[in-house]
């Protein structure tokens, strides 16, 4: 079996967006992959985070990706901070990581080009860090969004890097980006992605929404004068949303409900669109209330950590001795 990987920053909370574009996708990828599948809260401290804060959503986004469907029973679930291998091994990376390489990536590039203050080192150096949490599980794919591939990247030319330089030691990983509904969009401005950080709460579908809530925000969604039910992205950018999300959560094809509204209105459309997400998140919900009462988040994470150190332990040790590093006999 194929190994994939990949990690999730617990900042902000999960949007219908980071379900459709990739949690879902990691459920349907459990079968199929040995798949591993963790927290990269040292990836959030890059930026300031309120502690308190930082916990719940850590445990929140546990909860929901395990109420989304992931099975423990299959998929490797782990903590980044309680392995402190990553960091370890992320610093040999670093040095292994040449400074215009790190200011190329868009994240610190984009930054930077907008002037903004209290960028931190850890900005700079993290595409390194998440270098390690790939190699460190001879990861052969890595599942991300668009905006991560060029981190998928900088992996494989530090792999090929070290590999060349010390002998075999890490798997070239591949990255892997969803085609189908990588992009949801706001439901308030649908020519922008929909996003955890949207200043307007009514164009984001936040996975703990009141269920009446969120069907409130697809009534007020924003379409277009056109009154036809088309799939066009470029011409009807709202109503191409509302088809993708209605599709991907009934499992329904675009065309076939494209065809069921021909001459029909937006109003009766949004409904059952609206009804779609109010049956998911009810649904989702209950499972959440139902992972948080059975107190098991504890046990799972703990097995996952331990399985992971297991493999991560034995790859520190294996590039410590590639670079000379262990000197006692
Ligand atoms: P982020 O929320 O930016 O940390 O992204 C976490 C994962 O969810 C990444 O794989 C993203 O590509 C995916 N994702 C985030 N927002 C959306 C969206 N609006 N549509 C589809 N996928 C998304
Ligand atoms: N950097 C990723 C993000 O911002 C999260 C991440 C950290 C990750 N390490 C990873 C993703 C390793 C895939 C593989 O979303």
């Amino acid at each position: 079996m194929k190994r994939m990987l990949s990690g999730v920053k617990p900042t902000g909370r999960l949007t219908l967006g980071n379900y459709i574009g990739a949690i879902s996708q990691f459920v349907a990828f459990q079968d199929e992959y040995d798949l591993y599948i963790f927290i990269a809260n040292m990836h959030a401290i890059t930026v300031p985070q309120d502690s308190k804060e930082l916990r719940r959503n850590t445990r929140d986004l546990i909860a929901l990706y395990l109420a989304c469907g992931l099975d423990p029973q299959k998929v490797t679930l782990f903590v980044q901070s309680y392995l402190p291998q990553h960091t370890e091994l992320g610093w040999i990376l670093t040095c292994h990581s040449y400074m215009g390489e790190l200011q190329r990536m868009t994240q610190y590039k984009d930054k930077t080009a907008k002037g903004e203050t209290g960028i931190t080192a850890g900005l700079f150096t993290y595409p390194s860090l998440m270098a390690a949490d790939i190699l460190m599980y001879d990861a052969d794919y890595v599942p991300v969004g668009m905006d991560q591939k060029q981190h998928v990247e900088l992996a494989r030319n530090l792999a090929e890097r070290f590999n060349h330089r010390h002998g075999e030691t890490f798997v070239v990983p591949e990255p892997i980006v969803p085609t189908v509904g990588a992009k949801i969009m706001s439901l308030q401005n649908p020519t922008k992605k929909m996003s955890k950080s949207d200043d307007n709460p009514k164009g984001t579908i936040d996975l703990l929404d009141e269920p009446a809530v969120a069907r409130k925000k697809i009534m007020s969604a924003v379409t277009d004068s056109l009154g036809v039910i088309h799939y066009d992205v470029e011409n009807q950018p709202g109503i191409s949303n509302l088809l993708t999300i209605l599709s991907r959560l009934s499992g329904e094809a675009i065309e076939d409900i494209v065809k069921r509204y021909e001459g029909k209105g937006y109003g009766d459309f949004k409904k059952e669109v609206g009804q779609a997400v109010f049956d998911f998140l009810t649904q989702l919900q209950n499972k959440y209330q139902q992972i948080i009462a059975a107190g098991q988040i504890d046990e799972i994470i703990a097995a996952g950590n331990a399985k992971a150190g297991r493999i991560a332990d034995k790859k520190v040790a294996k590039v410590k001795r590639k670079l000379g590093l262990n000197i006692l006999k």
